[in-house]
């Protein structure tokens, strides 16, 4: 058993995907969309419940919520699972297996202790009253088993931060079932083939976030820690950003834009029909045609305001422009410093090629102003 279980750690630290999420970023994003949890039922599905700050944020704001139920599963093996509390400590179950996965089934939180406030140990006393429930799952509590599934068919809302090696089968998962979700990704999922499509096709955008999309995580590896940037007991994870299909006020927010269009400052790809917009926030507001700009674009995304054409890795990989000799980085990762024919070496030009792009047109451009 011993060495199944180290085995099973060893597989778990190679995926990385036990980071866990702080109480402050669950409250710094989630106060966003308080108006969508009246009478719902939330499901979070990666979450041991005496470990998970999810659990604790929606158990603890159960009433400020109006929420009509909580239910949460952890994974079997999960290397915080059971140490602080768990089950055997909450009912006194005799036989301490570790690694056993449960369920926490919560309808009514309140202070049971008569201490005059509602922390967790009113949650723990009432699991062991049994006015909520604390059962163990038949399988390993994986999101995708059946009773795990037929769990997220009964909610109506699934808040996590789920594995990432997963990330990609996870919103399958959730859009399969159609159900509304809040979940914390990486940004480079933005450019996965099977999550692209869901941005582009508004069906899931991003959230508020973490500032400079930059995460401390409580991480048990071993790795965590160690330089200056880091909180202590915590990794630095950059890149990460909330995901979403609930509506929130972010998106429906305008970009000011401020740049006037000049073909000088926004050339056009060699390779493809649109300009390069090398910065988000010099989007100009007087082009009409298509445009290709930086990933982070997605993060101002209104869907009043532009729409989305594609992404350069599968519409034009990469997409090339001319630039000026001495006008790029030579070496650096995303630059060519390859010459191309005679003539653009007798005029001076080497290709130039940009990051990922993805390719938007403004819905409502204005018109251009003739130069005086
Ligand atoms: C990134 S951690 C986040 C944990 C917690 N949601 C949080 O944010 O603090 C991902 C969690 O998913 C669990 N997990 C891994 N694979 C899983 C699976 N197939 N099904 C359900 N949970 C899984 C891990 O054990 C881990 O606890």
């Amino acid at each position: 058993m011993a060495n199944k279980n180290s085995n099973l750690g060893a597989a778990k630290s190679a995926k990385k995907d036990e980071f866990y999420t702080q109480l402050t970023d669950i409250e710094k994003e989630l106060r966003h969309y308080k108006q969508h949890f009246r009478d719902k039922t939330v499901l979070c599905n990666c979450d041991d419940p005496f470990e998970s700050n999810f659990f604790k944020y929606f158990v603890l704001n159960f009433n400020r919520l109006g929420l009509k139920k909580l239910i949460a599963t952890c994974y079997t093996g999960s290397p915080i699972a059971n140490r602080q509390l768990s089950i055997f400590d909450v009912l006194g179950v005799s036989e301490k297996t570790e690694d056993k996965p449960y369920k926490a089934v919560v309808t009514t939180v309140y202070d049971k202790t008569g201490d005059g406030g509602v922390d967790m140990f009113d949650v723990a006393e009432l699991f062991r009253t049994g006015e909520n429930t604390l059962t163990e799952l038949l399988g390993d509590g994986d999101f995708r088993s059946p009773e795990c599934l037929a769990l997220m068919d009964e909610a109506d809302i699934v808040v996590t931060n789920p594995p990432f090696s997963l990330f990609r089968e996870y919103v399958a998962t959730l859009m399969e079932h159609e159900k509304k979700f809040i979940i914390i990704g990486n940004q480079n999922a933005i450019h996965y083939k099977e999550i692209f499509p869901l941005l582009r096709g508004n069906k899931l955008w991003l959230g508020y976030g973490f500032s400079g999309n930059v995460g401390f995580f409580e991480s048990p590896y071993e790795d965590r820690a160690v330089s200056s940037q880091h909180k202590e007991g915590m990794i630095r994870v950059s890149g990460v950003m909330w995901f979403t299909n609930l509506d929130i006020k972010k998106r429906h927010e305008e970009m000011i834009l401020v740049r006037r269009y000049t073909p000088e400052e926004y050339p056009e790809y060699v390779n493809y029909n649109a300009i390069e917009v090398a910065k988000t926030s010099d989007i100009p507001y007087d082009y009409s045609g298509e445009m290709g700009v930086p990933i982070t674009f997605m993060d101002k995304y209104n869907p009043d305001q532009f729409e989305i054409i594609g992404i350069s890795s599968s519409i034009a990989n990469p997409m090339k422009q001319y630039a000026k000799l001495g006008t790029y980085q030579a070496g650096g990762p995303n630059f060519y410093t390859t010459r191309l024919n005679e003539s653009d070496i007798t005029r001076g030009y080497l290709y130039h090629r940009e990051y990922d792009r993805i390719v938007i047109r403004n819905k409502h451009p204005e018109a251009p102003k003739e130069e005086k």
